[in-house]
């Protein structure tokens, strides 16, 4: 399988739904990264969903007179909210805002996205863009083609109930097919060139598997 790894940089988007496991899986990331970084350089940069922050903002978003453009940033700063829940200052994991600060954060460093956004404010301001087609953005932004999905489930589950391996965005584009990722992302990897691995953050090997490319259990968009 391709890896998700290329010239020693590795994007993970940890989704919100994984809130109870989330630390425990930035510890585990990070073991690994140094771990790794003996043989080969490996730097991972995180990128938090909203999860429960940003259900607030949706709520006031649909009772109140409240802007799509007021509510874009406020569900931006969600991500970060989710963001400093995961750091939670005691495990070293720095805190970056801008790509520039990656090189000499260490092994691993998680990503707010809310200042690299406003300096290129190129996405749509609707809720069919969250921080699925955020992380997509910074990991182009910072020169991937790829990024990792964290999330709750295995993958896109199709309508017989069975895990897809693998699925061409340009088909998900024609079937409407959205699964677990924003409506707007598949276009978003069309236009980009990109592609995504969706992984079931619960299980850890799975992550390091994808990150070595190999075979494993996830749904890859092409
Ligand atoms: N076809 C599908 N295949 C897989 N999951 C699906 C599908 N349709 C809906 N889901 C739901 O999508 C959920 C994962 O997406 P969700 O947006 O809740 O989490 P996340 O992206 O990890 O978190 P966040 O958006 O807060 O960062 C799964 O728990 C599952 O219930
Ligand atoms: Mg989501």
């Amino acid at each position: 399988m391709e890896s998700a790894r290329c010239k020693g940089k590795v994007i993970i988007k940890l989704g919100g739904s994984l809130i109870e496991k989330g630390r425990d899986i930035v510890r585990f990331l990070r073991d690994y990264a140094e771990e790794e970084s003996k043989k080969n350089a490996l730097t991972i940069i995180l990128i938090p969903g909203g999860g429960p922050f940003v259900e607030p903002v949706r709520n006031l978003s649909e009772d109140t007179s409240m802007s799509e453009e007021t509510a874009h940033w406020m569900a931006v700063l969600a991500m970060h909210q989710y963001g400093l829940f995961l750091a939670n200052g005691e495990f070293g994991i720095p805190l970056v805002e801008s790509v520039d600060e990656i090189d000499g954060a260490g092994h691993v460093c998680i990503l707010l996205p809310y200042k690299i956004l406003k300096a290129e404010d190129c996405l749509p301001h609707t809720w069919d863009v969250t921080s699925d087609t955020i992380a997509a953005f910074v990991a182009n932004k910072i020169g991937e083609k790829t990024f990792i999905k964290l999330t709750d489930v295995d993958g896109i589950i199709d309508e017989k109930g069975h895990l897809i391996g693998e699925i061409p965005v340009k088909e998900m584009i024609e079937k409407e097919e959205r699964g677990c990722v924003d409506a707007e992302l598949p276009r978003f990897l069309m236009q980009n060139k990109m592609s995504c691995f969706i992984v079931n953050g619960n299980f850890p090997n799975r992550i390091t598997d994808v990150i070595e490319g190999k075979e494993t259990v996830c749904t890859k968009l092409s």
